[in-house]
């Protein structure tokens, strides 16, 4: 059976709704799913196209839907509830898996499972939201100079948070400061703030780990990570969060209205610096653009086996795939 179908899990969600959007404003093959008949039911209709209704512990519901599949896209978050089960469908089915965890343990996850993964001949991409063009900005710079020895990324967020992003955001927060020194992943509890130039201005962030420690490990090998955040994460010291208090997420008007921004600065072997920034549309816009592009490179045939990062997959290339993008290198 040829398989060249796409399935987005957790569509109805706030950010897989966008995702479903962008899939369809692409033309893209695809159905969807979710645990809630209702929800999927009327997306669904909406958009035209099939769907199934299954919870994650499913493994029929996983089978039957991924049948005919090349590539899911997980959209359901926490990941924590859901990453485990929705690769394991994937090896199990032989088809490639993304995911927009924001969720450290999520891409831990999928490195422990890159063996399996070769031995399906999948590939699997755990945060290929945000991270796409963050790894990328990785990836260039690491290029530019001799032996990266130090990577420091900072990350400028705009359009607020989604209700899903608040509660998975309490499994960041709950980390402390991470940072990758030596090659090990260790706590830096003395992390203080850093300016970092992005394409329009400079601006200071707070230590935060946000993902690159093992992703852009993943696609560098650059020994030394540090993260930083333009805002301190939604839930960071607060108790139990009740959903029904939260926000969907921002508007289409609201997203619309601000820019993300990514600046990163390396260090290579012999003391030189190299600085470079992106500039992209707001989070809940860009997420959707990356993992889409992502999943249309799959479909294309354009993908490697195992545990990949976005970048160890993609490279810089995968920028000119994500509209409202752009690069610059930032020499003064
Ligand atoms: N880093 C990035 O690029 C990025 C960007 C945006 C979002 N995210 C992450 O994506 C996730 C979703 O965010 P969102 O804004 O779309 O949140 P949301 O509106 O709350 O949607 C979450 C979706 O996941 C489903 N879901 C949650 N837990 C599930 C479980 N255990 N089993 C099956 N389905 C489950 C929900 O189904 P029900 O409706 O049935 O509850 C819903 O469809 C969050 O973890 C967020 O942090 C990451």
């Amino acid at each position: 059976m040829i398989k060249n179908k796409m399935l987005i899990y957790g569509a109805a969600g706030y950010t897989g709704k966008i995702i479903a959007a962008r899939a369809k404003e692409l033309g893209l093959d695809f159905e969807i799913a979710g645990r809630e008949q209702d929800k999927i039911q009327d997306l669904a209709s909406e958009l035209e196209v099939a769907y199934h209704v299954f919870t994650v512990e499913d493994e029929n519901g996983w089978k039957t839907a991924l049948a005919d599949k090349k590539v899911l896209i997980n959209a359901a978050g926490p990941f924590k509830f859901t990453a485990v089960q929705a690769m394991t469908a994937c090896l199990r089915s032989g088809v490639h898996y993304l995911d927009i965890s924001a969720e450290l343990d999520t891409y831990q996850l999928a490195e422990s499972m890159d063996m399996k993964a070769k031995e399906a001949n999948i590939q699997l991409i755990a945060g290929a939201g945000l991270f796409v063009s963050y790894d990328a900005l990785a990836v260039y710079v690491a290029g530019k100079v001799t032996n990266p020895q130090k990577l420091s990324v900072g990350f400028r967020h705009f359009g607020g948070f989604s209700r899903g992003s608040v509660i998975s955001s309490k499994n960041i927060a709950d980390l402390g400061i991470l940072i990758r020194k030596d090659n090990e992943i260790i706590v830096n509890p003395h992390a203080g703030p850093k300016v970092f130039r992005f394409v329009d201005r400079k601006e200071e962030c707070l230590p935060t780990p946000l993902g690159g420690i093992v992703l852009s490990y993943r696609s560098t090998k650059i020994p030394n990570i540090e993260e930083f955040f333009s805002l301190k994460l939604p839930a960071a010291g607060l108790p139990d969060l009740n959903p029904e208090t939260l926000p969907d997420g921002p508007t289409a008007e609201e997203r619309g209205a601000g820019r993300n921004g990514l600046a990163a600065e390396v260090v290579g072997e012999n003391g030189e610096l190299f600085r470079a920034a992106v500039d992209a549309p707001s989070g809940y816009t860009l997420t959707p653009l990356s993992v889409v592009a992502v999943a249309n490179r799959i479909l294309n045939n354009d993908f490697k086996i195992g545990y990949q990062s976005p970048g160890s997959a993609y490279g810089v290339s995968i920028l000119s795939d994500i509209p409202d993008t752009r690069l610059i290198d930032i020499t003064a």
